[in-house]
């Protein structure tokens, strides 16, 4: 049978694929942007149909319904990172939170450990040759698709189609849903005086011909707007989003002095605007492989001058940093943070930096602390770490005494908390 006539033979409405889904079994969705919302929506209607199922997924883009206190007995949510829709759930215990690094949740599904029974995915339409490409999220979502029992996907011609390792024939799809609507659009953050000091500070630290890896939020597109005079930057990154589409149409991300995948941005997810989405819509100049892949520190290490930006809740006086929890609260979750951490220090001239406002909470609490809130989960550890940067400056531990790391943070908190810090210093010191 030709690949079309076996696409053809293969289409059903959402309510009618989502029906494959058995009881017992664990459903794991389409990453952040592509989560497929048709599908979804269809499988939180037909509730009443399953008991006991496991809904896998990190980044939730879209509603969370199946987190619902009415979802009792029919979904079970297993976050892999905490999300807006999904926070609630897991703190009031509706729903369950796994530690892991990024690049280990491939293997998590490959090997076994989270045996894939049905992998929902959102991709774009077949080329001529019957291949669909994962788009905006290959990350997981490729090798959720390449370990389950049975794949349902949503063929949305909204779905960019991405170049590199992201394609999947449509002979290894089991149940095919035609979408067409627009995807999920993340707005760039507003960027304030305090991310903007932090972002000049930590251009301080990109020498031209540097590779980057970027978070998503207001503090790595405040980064950006102050490396408009840098040259010969590239991407090596877990995510971007539109603030790198101005440096690239401006010539300063060129990835001409990438020693790994030279001339090519690396990535392995996006969320943006569609202007995002546009651009990297056929482009050759941007390849997405899977989470495994990317964000695996020894491949990582082998972009000379790799600079990582994340951020983070809590740093201590010792240099831990808590990037994920709030006391005990599950807020986010370590994501690709140490995967890039560990890399960037691999790397030859590599650096990473953990960016973040010296306060929070409408600057009622410092982020440097003398001990971590109790309850914190440290994300990455002190041996770890490397820059810490904030709008007062920037704290070089690496290689530093416990003593000398002291110093450092308080130089760069908030004036109005270093009082304090400078009691505990000299209570330990
Ligand atoms: N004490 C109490 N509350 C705190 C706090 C602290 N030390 N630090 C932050 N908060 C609160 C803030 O006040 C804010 O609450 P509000 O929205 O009610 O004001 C909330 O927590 C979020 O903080 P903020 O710093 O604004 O969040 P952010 O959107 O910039 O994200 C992280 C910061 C650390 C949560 C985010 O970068 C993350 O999840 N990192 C881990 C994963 C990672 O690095 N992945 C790699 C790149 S994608």
């Amino acid at each position: 049978m030709s690949w079309k006539a076996s696409y053809q033979a293969k289409l059903l409405t959402a309510e009618e694929a989502v029906k494959h889904i058995p009881s017992d079994s664990r459903v794991v969705l389409g990453h952040a942007i592509a989560e497929p919302m048709a599908l979804v929506e269809a499988m939180v209607n037909n509730k009443e149909q399953y008991h006991n199922v496991e809904i896998v997924h990190m980044v939730a883009m879209g509603k969370g319904a199946y987190t619902g206190p009415e979802m009792a007995g029919h979904f079970r949510h297993n976050a892999l990172f905490v999300g807006g829709s999904t926070r609630e759930a897991v703190s009031s215990g509706r729903a369950d939170y796994t530690p892991c690094f990024f690049t280990e949740v491939p293997k998590l599904f490959k090997d076994g450990i989270l045996p894939v029974d049905v992998a929902l995915v959102h991709l774009s339409r077949p080329d001529e040759n019957g291949y669909c490409s994962f788009g905006v999220s290959v990350d997981y979502s490729k090798p959720a698709a390449e370990s389950a029992r049975i794949v349902i996907a949503e063929v949305n011609d909204r779905m960019p189609r991405t170049m590199g390792d992201s394609f999947i024939h449509v002979s290894d799809i089991d149940y095919i849903v035609e979408t067409s609507y627009e995807l999920v659009e993340l707005q760039p953050p507003r960027i304030g005086d305090v991310e903007k000091a932090i972002g000049e500070n930590c251009a301080k630290l990109v020498e031209d011909g540097a590779t980057l890896q970027l978070g998503i939020g207001a503090i790595p597109d405040a980064v950006l707007l102050f490396l408009k005079d840098k040259k010969d930057l590239g991407i090596h990154s877990e995510m971007f989003s539109d603030g790198v589409v101005e440096l690239v149409e401006a010539g300063v991300i060129n990835n001409s002095k990438k020693t790994l995948h030279p001339g090519k941005m690396v990535v392995t997810f996006l969320m943006g605007t569609r202007r995002l989405y546009d651009f990297i819509d056929n482009n050759p100049d941007v390849e997405f492989y899977s989470v495994d892949y990317v964000n695996n520190p020894y491949v990582i290490m082998k972009n000379d001058g790799m600079v990582s930006i994340n951020s983070c809740i809590q740093v201590d006086l010792m240099g831990q940093v808590v990037s994920e929890t709030i006391g005990l609260k599950q807020f986010s979750g370590v994501g690709g943070q140490v995967d890039y951490v560990r890399g960037s220090s691999l790397s030859k001239g590599g650096k990473s930096i953990i960016a973040m406002p010296s306060t929070a909470s409408k600057g009622t609490v410092s982020r440097i602390v003398p001990l971590i809130t109790e309850g914190s989960a440290v994300t990455t550890s002190r041996n770890d770490v490397h820059y810490v940067v904030t709008e007062y400056g920037i704290a070089d531990l690496k290689g530093k005494t416990l003593r000398q790391r002291a110093e450092a943070l308080i130089h760069i908190a908030h004036p109005d908390f270093r009082e304090e810090l400078w009691h505990a210093f000299n209570n330990r010191f």
